[in-house]
């Protein structure tokens, strides 16, 4: 279906999601093996267990198009009838072309698509241009995918970030809805530009082609501010929600459930307590995955729904952030349109 300038939707609704893992499990025991920490200290400072890591021949995109698949599937839909495919990465699968090209090949459809870029909120970010596109452009389905081979990118020696990272993907169909069904309601987006340095790769791009010289140097690789990330973390994720919370009328009261970006336990019972959201409608699952970047926030929604937590007209909240730094948050109601 071709957009229309005739036609358009009052909301857009999520009506199917899926979720990839890779299989191989990489827990920290293993990282015991390799750098020099503790099970026990991983635990306590992040909550993380043990993460899914790629195999060879697994990819971003193979991650993204078995996710995507899952989500088709779950709608009642057909690849054919996706109208445009948002794919959110931070390590996407080659440098030219975008990884949604990848994608689209693997899920045999020719529609629009495009990669987007917003560190750890891309879903965030995805799921609110994929919504306004649907509805101004009178889009059937839109398709949008969250994911990631952070372990591709991670220096196994480095122990401040190895421990942190998983691989993953998550996929959710976004269909039109009405002006009072369920669907997104509002959402807040931000991007503080001074603090790019806090956590990037250095190499590989235009400020500085990956030469001989930047491998030697480990430019490649995640490199990290923990600390510093950690504080602005709680800050934006506090200040987002309630932006996004006021513009829907809404306080956290309301929340029936919080999603927050998986990247420590610790920032999310931070945020989760300033909000004043309890534990038992904060849904986390970072023990089993770590921080799967972009993939972590849709990962953990398909988890809770497919596990029956969710009922229509359920509030539900999501907010992450990360690498910009970038935050997002956004207030969906819950439900089939
Ligand atoms: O998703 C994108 C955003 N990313 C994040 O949100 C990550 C935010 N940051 C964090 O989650 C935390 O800052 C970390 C988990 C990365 C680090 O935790 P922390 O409590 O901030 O630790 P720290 O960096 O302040 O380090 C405390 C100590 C240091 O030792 P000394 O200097 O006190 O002797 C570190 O060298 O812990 C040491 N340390 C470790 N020890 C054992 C750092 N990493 C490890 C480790 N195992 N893996």
């Amino acid at each position: 279906m071709a957009a229309s300038a005739l036609s358009t939707h009052a909301r857009a609704a999520i009506t199917g999601w899926g979720t990839a893992v890779p299989e191989q499990r990489l827990t920290n025991a293993d990282l015991e093996q390799r750098v020099d920490t503790t099970d026990e200290w991983i635990v306590e400072r992040t909550g993380i267990r043990e993460r899914r890591i790629v195999g060879d021949g697994e990819t971003t995109a193979s991650l993204a198009v078995e996710a995507g698949t899952a989500a088709i599937k779950q709608a009642g839909i057909t690849p054919e009838d996706i109208n445009l495919l948002i794919v959110a990465t931070a390590t996407p699968e080659q440098p030219i072309p975008h990884t949604g090209a990848f994608v689209s090949d693997g899920l045999g459809i020719h529609c629009g698509s495009f990669d987007l870029g917003a560190g750890c909120a891309g879903f965030l970010y995805g799921l609110v241009t994929g919504s306004a596109l649907l509805t101004s452009g009178g889009l059937g389905h839109v398709l949008i995918i969250g994911a990631e081979t952070l372990s591709r990118i991670a220096n196994p020696k480095d122990r401040g970030t190895c421990i942190l990272f998983g691989d993953g993907a998550a996929a959710v169909v976004l269909s039109p809805s009405t002006e009072d069904g369920p669907g997104l309601l509002t959402w807040d987006l931000g991007c503080d530009g001074s603090a790019t340095g806090l956590l990037e790769v250095q190499a590989g791009g235009s400020r500085l082609p990956a030469t001989a010289e930047t491998i030697a140097a480990g430019q490649q690789f995640i490199k990290m501010q923990g600390q510093e990330v950690f504080k602005r973390a709680v800050r934006a994720v506090v200040e987002s929600v309630k932006n996004a919370l006021d513009r829907a009328d809404l306080t956290t009261a309301d929340v029936d459930w919080f999603i927050p970006h998986q990247a420590n336990a610790r920032i999310i019972e931070a945020a989760a307590n300033r909000l004043g959201i309890p534990a038992e409608r904060t849904v986390v699952n970072i023990d089993r995955y770590g921080n799967t970047s972009a993939a972590s926030i849709p990962l953990a929604m398909a988890e809770a729904a497919d596990c029956g937590k969710f009922k229509d007209g359920d509030i539900v909240l999501l907010s992450g952030f990360g690498a910009g730094m970038t935050w997002g948050s956004a207030v969906l109601r819950w439900g089939t349109p």
